[in-house]
């Protein structure tokens, strides 16, 4: 499937798509999402059998203002409109009691459901020009890298999708903070741009890192974001020493370095990410795909400092490496 340019004809063109229970790829500022009507569960199946993914696992629900939040939440707390008005339209997944309008096709069966407004303009350009929820997980295939640009989406899924509107590159490019709001302990169930600092200042009372269940979200789960190439984090000390080793092996590496000493290192596919944790974040998925097409047999990534900042990276390193 080649990615569609971004018109106001395509956009009209990919909500009726939509309509009609077609899987539209679209990009959000996050990575790219593969879309379905929320509201039809032949369209949300549709996702499933794309992806490749267990049917328990429950899908966000994007929508396109706020107001939108009653329609698929129960008695949604103050909490979820201080955050909805913080950090909205952007990265941020909150969950919510649902409503019978977040049907079980989309919740897993649960009784909650994933709400979050895109901060991207052909996201939301597309949620008004559709006008319902869109079921959107990632657009890669099940336990893939995310993909951050149409060109990876149209190599994740091929023709299975009847449209890819073609966005750009993702300006955040990992993933949404997801948080749990569906009960008097807010939760961060997975880590993104919005900081566990950023929440607690907004909501002023504690934000724990969650340690619920794991299929609840399967973005928590040990395999998830993996290369097909093996991959192994690296402390910087001990990285020149490690290429030397697997070189002298014969070898044929990929590295992901940050670090301005890395530069220097003789390695054919050594692809240096930047320094600051937010620009980092936003260039890794590419990159890492970028040497996952390469048939290499090592991926070695520098290890990034173990702080707030770089939490998210560390999370999707950590499940790429395991
Ligand atoms: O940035 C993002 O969140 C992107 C873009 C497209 O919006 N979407 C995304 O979707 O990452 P996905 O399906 O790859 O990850 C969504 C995560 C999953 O781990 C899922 O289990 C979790 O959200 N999730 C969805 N509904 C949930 C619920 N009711 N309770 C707990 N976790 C839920
Ligand atoms: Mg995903």
């Amino acid at each position: 499937m080649t990615p569609t340019p971004v018109t106001p004809e395509s956009i009209l063109y990919a909500a009726e798509l939509l309509r009609q229970g077609q899987l539209v790829a679209f990009p959000t500022e996050t990575v790219y999402g593969l879309g379905a009507d929320a509201s039809n569960p032949e369209a949300v199946a549709r996702i499933f059998a794309a992806k490749g993914r267990p049917a328990d696992h429950p899908l966000i629900v994007h929508i396109a203002s706020p107001e939108q939040i009653d329609d698929w939440a129960e008695d949604a707390p103050d909490s979820a409109r201080k955050l909805a008005h913080a950090f909205w339209p952007g990265p941020l997944t909150i969950i919510l009691n649902k409503k019978a309008k977040a049907i079980s096709a989309v919740t897993g069966g649960q009784n909650t459901v994933a709400l979050r407004i895109p901060a991207n303009p052909v996201a939301l350009d597309l949620l008004r020009a559709f006008g319902g929820g869109i079921a959107a997980p990632s657009a890669n295939r099940f336990g893939r890298i995310s993909p951050t640009q149409a060109c990876h989406v149209a190599e994740e899924l091929g023709d299975s999708v009847a449209c890819i509107l073609d966005g750009g590159s993702c300006s955040i490019g990992v993933e949404s903070t997801i948080i749990d709001l569906s009960d008097e302990h807010p939760a961060i169930l997975r880590p993104g741009r919005i900081t566990r600092s950023k929440l607690k200042a907004v909501l002023q009372t504690d934000v724990r890192l969650s340690s619920k269940s794991q299929i609840r979200a399967p973005g928590m789960m040990a395999v998830h974001y993996a290369p097909n190439t093996m991959a192994m984090l690296c402390p910087a000390e001990s990285l020149i020493t490690m290429i030397d080793e697997l070189c002298a092996k014969g070898k044929n590496l990929g590295i992901l370095a940050f670090s301005p000493a890395m530069a220097e290192t003789p390695c054919e596919h050594l692809i240096r990410l930047p320094e600051q944790a937010e620009n980092y974040e936003t260039a890794l998925y590419s990159a890492l795909r970028e040497l996952d097409n390469l048939q290499l047999d090592m991926i070695l990534i520098e290890q990034p400092p173990e702080n707030e900042a770089w939490a998210a990276v560390n999370d999707r390193l950590g499940k790429a490496t395991a």
